[in-house]
Protein backbone atom coordinates (compact mmCIF):
# COMPACT_ATOMS: atom_id res chain seq x y z
CA UNK A 1 0.00 0.00 0.00
CA UNK A 2 0.97 3.38 -0.73
CA UNK A 3 2.97 4.83 2.29
CA UNK A 4 1.59 8.01 1.52
CA UNK A 5 -2.14 6.42 1.89
CA UNK A 6 -1.06 4.84 4.45
CA UNK A 7 -0.10 8.07 6.48
CA UNK A 8 -3.40 10.07 5.30
CA UNK A 9 -5.77 10.31 8.54
CA UNK A 10 -8.52 11.03 6.57
CA UNK A 11 -7.85 7.59 4.87
CA UNK A 12 -7.40 5.44 7.69
CA UNK A 13 -10.49 7.27 9.41
CA UNK A 14 -12.53 6.48 6.70
CA UNK A 15 -11.89 2.75 6.75
CA UNK A 16 -12.37 2.77 10.31
CA UNK A 17 -15.91 4.63 9.55
CA UNK A 18 -16.69 2.10 6.96
CA UNK A 19 -15.71 -1.16 8.80
CA UNK A 20 -18.04 0.95 11.77
CA UNK A 21 -20.88 0.62 9.10
CA UNK A 22 -19.61 -2.89 8.09
CA UNK A 23 -19.40 -1.56 4.27
CA UNK A 24 -15.51 -1.25 3.71
CA UNK A 25 -15.35 -4.45 1.95
CA UNK A 26 -17.70 -2.93 -0.72
CA UNK A 27 -15.85 0.23 -1.55
CA UNK A 28 -12.20 -0.86 -0.34
CA UNK A 29 -10.33 -3.81 -1.08
CA UNK A 30 -7.62 -3.96 1.55
CA UNK A 31 -5.32 -5.92 -0.43
CA UNK A 32 -5.54 -3.57 -3.56
CA UNK A 33 -4.08 0.28 -2.75
CA UNK A 34 -4.29 2.77 -4.79
CA UNK A 35 -0.56 1.91 -6.55
CA UNK A 36 -2.10 -1.99 -7.53
CA UNK A 37 -4.62 0.31 -9.20
CA UNK A 38 -3.35 2.58 -10.81
CA UNK A 39 -0.67 -0.10 -12.09
CA UNK A 40 -3.02 -2.01 -13.22
CA UNK A 41 -4.61 1.21 -15.30
CA UNK A 42 -1.29 1.40 -16.44
CA UNK A 43 -0.91 -1.76 -17.83
CA UNK A 44 -3.61 -1.13 -20.25
CA UNK A 45 -2.72 0.89 -23.32
CA UNK A 46 -5.52 3.46 -22.89
CA UNK A 47 -5.34 7.33 -23.24
CA UNK A 48 -7.03 7.64 -19.98
CA UNK A 49 -6.04 4.89 -17.63
CA UNK A 50 -8.55 5.08 -15.13
CA UNK A 51 -10.67 4.40 -18.32
CA UNK A 52 -9.28 0.92 -18.93
CA UNK A 53 -10.05 -0.07 -15.41
CA UNK A 54 -12.10 -3.33 -15.80
CA UNK A 55 -14.50 -3.89 -12.83
CA UNK A 56 -12.75 -6.68 -11.93
CA UNK A 57 -9.88 -4.93 -11.11
CA UNK A 58 -11.27 -3.83 -7.79
CA UNK A 59 -13.26 -6.69 -6.45
CA UNK A 60 -16.35 -5.96 -5.01
CA UNK A 61 -17.62 -9.04 -3.42
CA UNK A 62 -21.77 -7.37 -3.49
CA UNK A 63 -21.55 -6.51 -7.09
CA UNK A 64 -25.19 -6.57 -8.56
CA UNK A 65 -25.92 -5.39 -12.47
CA UNK A 66 -28.24 -2.20 -12.35
CA UNK A 67 -32.07 -2.28 -12.14
CA UNK A 68 -33.62 -2.41 -15.71
CA UNK A 69 -34.87 1.00 -16.10
CA UNK A 70 -38.45 1.21 -17.21
CA UNK A 71 -38.76 2.15 -20.52
CA UNK A 72 -40.62 5.42 -20.09
CA UNK A 73 -40.96 7.96 -23.27
CA UNK A 74 -39.52 10.84 -21.36
CA UNK A 75 -36.46 9.00 -20.21
CA UNK A 76 -33.45 8.00 -22.09
CA UNK A 77 -32.95 4.23 -23.40
CA UNK A 78 -31.31 2.33 -20.92
CA UNK A 79 -28.07 1.30 -21.01
CA UNK A 80 -26.16 -1.93 -20.40
CA UNK A 81 -23.25 -1.29 -18.36
CA UNK A 82 -21.16 -2.94 -20.83
CA UNK A 83 -21.85 -0.56 -23.79
CA UNK A 84 -23.23 2.56 -22.76
CA UNK A 85 -25.18 4.43 -25.40
CA UNK A 86 -25.35 8.05 -24.96
CA UNK A 87 -28.89 8.79 -26.02
CA UNK A 88 -29.73 12.08 -27.18
CA UNK A 89 -30.51 15.41 -24.83
CA UNK A 90 -33.87 15.66 -23.62
CA UNK A 91 -35.87 18.84 -24.57
CA UNK A 92 -36.39 21.06 -21.57
CA UNK A 93 -39.84 20.44 -19.95
CA UNK A 94 -42.20 23.37 -19.62
CA UNK A 95 -42.02 24.25 -16.13
CA UNK A 96 -44.51 23.97 -13.65
CA UNK A 97 -45.54 26.30 -11.23
CA UNK A 98 -42.58 27.05 -8.67
CA UNK A 99 -42.80 24.96 -5.85
CA UNK A 100 -40.35 23.94 -3.18
CA UNK A 101 -39.58 20.61 -1.88
CA UNK A 102 -41.55 19.71 1.05
CA UNK A 103 -39.23 20.21 4.52
CA UNK A 104 -38.37 17.72 7.17
CA UNK A 105 -40.50 18.89 9.44
CA UNK A 106 -43.75 19.12 6.69
CA UNK A 107 -43.31 15.73 6.60
CA UNK A 108 -40.56 15.75 3.68
CA UNK A 109 -37.57 13.80 3.53
CA UNK A 110 -34.57 14.91 6.01
CA UNK A 111 -31.84 16.39 4.13
CA UNK A 112 -30.09 14.95 1.70
CA UNK A 113 -32.18 12.15 2.00
CA UNK A 114 -32.92 13.37 -1.78
CA UNK A 115 -32.84 9.77 -3.75
CA UNK A 116 -36.83 9.57 -2.06
CA UNK A 117 -39.22 10.52 -3.88
CA UNK A 118 -41.18 13.39 -2.38
CA UNK A 119 -44.26 13.36 -4.22
CA UNK A 120 -44.63 16.50 -5.03
CA UNK A 121 -42.79 18.24 -7.78
CA UNK A 122 -39.91 20.64 -7.35
CA UNK A 123 -39.54 22.76 -10.63
CA UNK A 124 -37.51 21.65 -13.24
CA UNK A 125 -34.02 23.65 -12.60
CA UNK A 126 -33.46 24.49 -16.61
CA UNK A 127 -32.35 27.81 -16.64
CA UNK A 128 -32.29 29.70 -20.00
CA UNK A 129 -28.49 29.25 -21.59
CA UNK A 130 -29.10 32.93 -23.22
CA UNK A 131 -28.08 31.38 -26.52
CA UNK A 132 -31.99 31.08 -27.65
CA UNK A 133 -34.76 33.66 -29.08
CA UNK A 134 -37.56 32.34 -26.86
CA UNK A 135 -35.06 32.62 -23.71
CA UNK A 136 -34.32 36.10 -24.45
CA UNK A 137 -36.76 37.91 -21.99
CA UNK A 138 -34.60 37.59 -18.53
CA UNK A 139 -31.28 37.79 -19.38
CA UNK A 140 -29.05 38.61 -16.22
CA UNK A 141 -26.11 40.61 -17.44
CA UNK A 142 -24.32 38.71 -14.77
CA UNK A 143 -25.23 35.14 -16.14
CA UNK A 144 -24.06 36.26 -19.68
CA UNK A 145 -20.56 37.35 -17.93
CA UNK A 146 -20.33 34.39 -15.73
CA UNK A 147 -20.30 32.47 -18.96
CA UNK A 148 -16.48 34.45 -19.94
CA UNK A 149 -15.08 34.05 -16.65
CA UNK A 150 -12.10 32.20 -16.11
CA UNK A 151 -11.03 30.22 -12.62
CA UNK A 152 -9.65 33.32 -11.07
CA UNK A 153 -13.09 35.89 -11.71
CA UNK A 154 -15.25 32.55 -11.18
CA UNK A 155 -13.20 31.86 -7.63
CA UNK A 156 -13.94 35.76 -7.03
CA UNK A 157 -17.62 36.02 -8.06
CA UNK A 158 -18.67 33.30 -6.51
CA UNK A 159 -16.76 33.75 -3.14
CA UNK A 160 -18.81 37.69 -2.91
CA UNK A 161 -21.89 36.09 -4.39
CA UNK A 162 -25.29 37.22 -3.09
CA UNK A 163 -27.18 36.06 -5.60
CA UNK A 164 -29.69 34.53 -3.31
CA UNK A 165 -30.53 34.38 0.79
CA UNK A 166 -28.10 31.26 1.25
CA UNK A 167 -25.73 34.24 1.64
CA UNK A 168 -27.15 35.24 4.34
CA UNK A 169 -26.27 32.15 6.74
CA UNK A 170 -22.97 31.30 5.52
CA UNK A 171 -19.31 31.05 6.91
CA UNK A 172 -17.94 30.19 3.47
CA UNK A 173 -18.91 29.16 0.15
CA UNK A 174 -18.38 26.08 -1.29
CA UNK A 175 -16.37 26.47 -4.97
CA UNK A 176 -15.49 22.93 -5.51
CA UNK A 177 -12.33 21.10 -5.33
CA UNK A 178 -9.87 18.77 -7.47
CA UNK A 179 -8.24 19.04 -10.81
CA UNK A 180 -9.13 21.77 -13.02
CA UNK A 181 -8.43 19.70 -15.50
CA UNK A 182 -10.17 16.52 -14.02
CA UNK A 183 -11.48 13.67 -17.00
CA UNK A 184 -13.73 12.74 -13.45
CA UNK A 185 -16.46 15.39 -12.09
CA UNK A 186 -18.51 14.50 -9.05
CA UNK A 187 -21.24 16.81 -8.10
CA UNK A 188 -23.40 16.55 -4.77
CA UNK A 189 -26.18 19.15 -3.17
CA UNK A 190 -24.81 22.00 -1.41
CA UNK A 191 -22.62 22.40 1.74
CA UNK A 192 -23.36 20.85 4.88
CA UNK A 193 -21.88 22.10 7.80
CA UNK A 194 -18.61 20.67 7.71
CA UNK A 195 -17.96 22.23 4.08
CA UNK A 196 -19.63 25.45 5.09
CA UNK A 197 -17.23 25.87 7.77
CA UNK A 198 -14.27 24.33 5.82
CA UNK A 199 -15.22 25.79 2.56
CA UNK A 200 -14.62 22.46 0.80
CA UNK A 201 -17.27 20.30 -0.60
CA UNK A 202 -17.69 16.27 0.50
CA UNK A 203 -15.33 16.80 3.72
CA UNK A 204 -17.66 15.30 6.81
CA UNK A 205 -18.71 11.93 6.73
CA UNK A 206 -20.63 11.69 3.36
CA UNK A 207 -17.11 12.61 1.86
CA UNK A 208 -14.98 10.35 3.23
CA UNK A 209 -17.47 7.81 1.76
CA UNK A 210 -17.20 10.00 -1.35
CA UNK A 211 -13.22 9.50 -1.45
CA UNK A 212 -13.94 5.45 -0.74
CA UNK A 213 -16.05 5.51 -4.01
CA UNK A 214 -13.21 7.62 -5.58
CA UNK A 215 -10.78 5.38 -4.48
CA UNK A 216 -12.70 2.28 -5.55
CA UNK A 217 -12.46 3.61 -9.39
CA UNK A 218 -8.86 4.29 -9.23
CA UNK A 219 -9.36 7.95 -8.74
CA UNK A 220 -8.41 10.36 -5.94
CA UNK A 221 -9.67 13.57 -4.71
CA UNK A 222 -7.79 16.14 -6.25
CA UNK A 223 -6.28 13.32 -8.95
CA UNK A 224 -8.36 13.43 -12.15
CA UNK A 225 -11.18 14.24 -10.26
CA UNK A 226 -12.65 17.64 -9.34
CA UNK A 227 -15.66 17.80 -6.72
CA UNK A 228 -18.81 20.35 -7.32
CA UNK A 229 -22.04 20.89 -6.23
CA UNK A 230 -25.20 22.15 -7.22
CA UNK A 231 -25.01 25.04 -5.13
CA UNK A 232 -22.09 27.05 -3.16
CA UNK A 233 -23.54 27.90 -0.05
CA UNK A 234 -25.30 25.60 2.86
CA UNK A 235 -28.73 25.77 2.66
CA UNK A 236 -30.54 25.56 6.12
CA UNK A 237 -33.85 25.60 7.71
CA UNK A 238 -35.09 27.96 10.70
CA UNK A 239 -33.80 25.25 13.03
CA UNK A 240 -30.13 25.67 11.69
CA UNK A 241 -30.18 21.93 10.06
CA UNK A 242 -29.40 21.01 6.38
CA UNK A 243 -32.27 21.03 3.56
CA UNK A 244 -32.07 21.03 -0.11
CA UNK A 245 -31.09 24.01 -1.84
CA UNK A 246 -34.77 25.38 -3.66
CA UNK A 247 -35.44 25.98 -7.07
CA UNK A 248 -34.66 29.29 -7.00
CA UNK A 249 -31.19 28.83 -4.66
CA UNK A 250 -30.49 26.08 -7.43
CA UNK A 251 -31.44 28.35 -10.84
CA UNK A 252 -29.72 31.31 -8.64
CA UNK A 253 -26.39 28.97 -8.63
CA UNK A 254 -26.56 27.01 -11.32
CA UNK A 255 -25.22 29.25 -13.72
CA UNK A 256 -21.58 29.16 -11.55
CA UNK A 257 -21.55 25.56 -12.13
CA UNK A 258 -22.06 25.13 -15.82
CA UNK A 259 -19.16 27.35 -16.12
CA UNK A 260 -16.64 25.28 -13.87
CA UNK A 261 -18.27 22.43 -16.51
CA UNK A 262 -17.33 24.26 -19.27
CA UNK A 263 -13.42 25.29 -17.89
CA UNK A 264 -13.12 21.50 -16.73
CA UNK A 265 -14.19 19.55 -19.73
CA UNK A 266 -14.66 16.63 -18.35
CA UNK A 267 -15.11 13.28 -19.46
CA UNK A 268 -17.74 11.91 -17.19
CA UNK A 269 -20.29 13.74 -14.90
CA UNK A 270 -21.77 11.88 -12.12
CA UNK A 271 -24.59 12.90 -10.40
CA UNK A 272 -24.68 12.14 -6.74
CA UNK A 273 -28.49 12.00 -5.66
CA UNK A 274 -30.94 13.57 -6.87
CA UNK A 275 -30.88 17.35 -7.09
CA UNK A 276 -28.00 17.18 -8.55
CA UNK A 277 -29.45 15.08 -11.16
CA UNK A 278 -32.62 16.91 -12.08
CA UNK A 279 -30.77 20.16 -11.50
CA UNK A 280 -28.48 18.80 -14.02
CA UNK A 281 -31.46 17.23 -16.60
CA UNK A 282 -33.77 19.63 -16.09
CA UNK A 283 -36.24 15.83 -15.19
CA UNK A 284 -39.49 15.61 -13.77
CA UNK A 285 -38.33 16.36 -9.86
CA UNK A 286 -41.10 13.61 -8.81
CA UNK A 287 -38.50 11.30 -10.42
CA UNK A 288 -37.15 9.10 -7.86
CA UNK A 289 -33.30 8.33 -8.24
CA UNK A 290 -33.70 4.34 -9.13
CA UNK A 291 -35.32 5.55 -12.24
CA UNK A 292 -32.46 7.85 -13.08
CA UNK A 293 -29.73 5.29 -12.56
CA UNK A 294 -29.02 2.20 -15.21
CA UNK A 295 -29.17 5.08 -17.97
CA UNK A 296 -26.23 6.84 -19.20
CA UNK A 297 -27.96 10.57 -19.50
CA UNK A 298 -26.42 13.37 -21.55
CA UNK A 299 -25.85 16.87 -19.91
CA UNK A 300 -24.50 18.96 -22.76
CA UNK A 301 -22.25 16.47 -25.14
CA UNK A 302 -21.35 15.29 -22.10
CA UNK A 303 -22.15 11.96 -20.35
CA UNK A 304 -23.99 11.91 -17.33
CA UNK A 305 -24.53 8.80 -14.51
CA UNK A 306 -27.01 9.44 -11.58
CA UNK A 307 -26.34 7.06 -8.98
CA UNK A 308 -27.01 7.61 -4.87
CA UNK A 309 -25.87 10.52 -2.33
CA UNK A 310 -23.10 9.11 -0.23
CA UNK A 311 -25.24 10.80 2.83
CA UNK A 312 -28.26 8.26 1.54
CA UNK A 313 -25.80 5.42 1.68
CA UNK A 314 -24.71 5.70 4.95
CA UNK A 315 -27.59 5.60 6.04
CA UNK A 316 -29.24 3.14 3.81
CA UNK A 317 -26.50 0.24 3.35
CA UNK A 318 -28.51 -1.88 1.13
CA UNK A 319 -28.14 0.23 -1.69
CA UNK A 320 -24.52 0.54 -1.91
CA UNK A 321 -24.16 -2.04 -4.12
CA UNK A 322 -26.16 -0.66 -6.62
CA UNK A 323 -23.92 2.62 -6.33
CA UNK A 324 -21.12 0.27 -7.13
CA UNK A 325 -22.97 -0.99 -10.29
CA UNK A 326 -23.49 2.65 -11.37
CA UNK A 327 -20.21 3.67 -10.61
CA UNK A 328 -19.15 0.75 -12.92
CA UNK A 329 -21.40 1.82 -15.44
CA UNK A 330 -19.80 5.42 -15.20
CA UNK A 331 -16.34 3.81 -15.51
CA UNK A 332 -17.35 1.67 -18.75
CA UNK A 333 -18.62 4.87 -20.18
CA UNK A 334 -15.64 6.96 -19.24
CA UNK A 335 -13.91 3.99 -21.40
CA UNK A 336 -16.08 4.24 -24.44
CA UNK A 337 -15.43 8.02 -24.55
CA UNK A 338 -11.43 7.43 -24.52
CA UNK A 339 -11.60 5.11 -27.24
N1 LIG B 1 -23.43 16.82 0.69
C1 LIG B 1 -23.34 17.41 -0.51
O1 LIG B 1 -24.17 17.24 -1.38
N2 LIG B 1 -22.27 18.17 -0.73
C2 LIG B 1 -21.32 18.38 0.15
O2 LIG B 1 -20.38 19.08 -0.15
C3 LIG B 1 -21.45 17.74 1.40
C4 LIG B 1 -22.51 16.97 1.64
Amino acid sequence: MSEELKQDPGFGSSLALLDALGIGPVWVRRELAVEEVQAAHAQVPAQDSVAAVPAAAVEAPQVIAPEPVVAEAKLPVAAPVAQPTIPAARPAPAAPARTRAPSEEEGGPPSWLDEMDFGTALEPMLIPDGDDEEDAPAVDPLIARIKTMDWPQLKQQVSECRRCGLCEGRKNTVFGVGDEKAKWLFIGEGPGRNEDQQGEPFVGPAGKLLDNMLLSMGVKRGENAYIANIVKCRPTDDNGRDRPPSPQEVASCLPYLQRQIELIQPTVLVALGKTAAISLLGMDPATPVSRLRGTVHRYQDLPLVVTYHPAYLLRTLTDKSKAWADLCLAMSTYASQAR
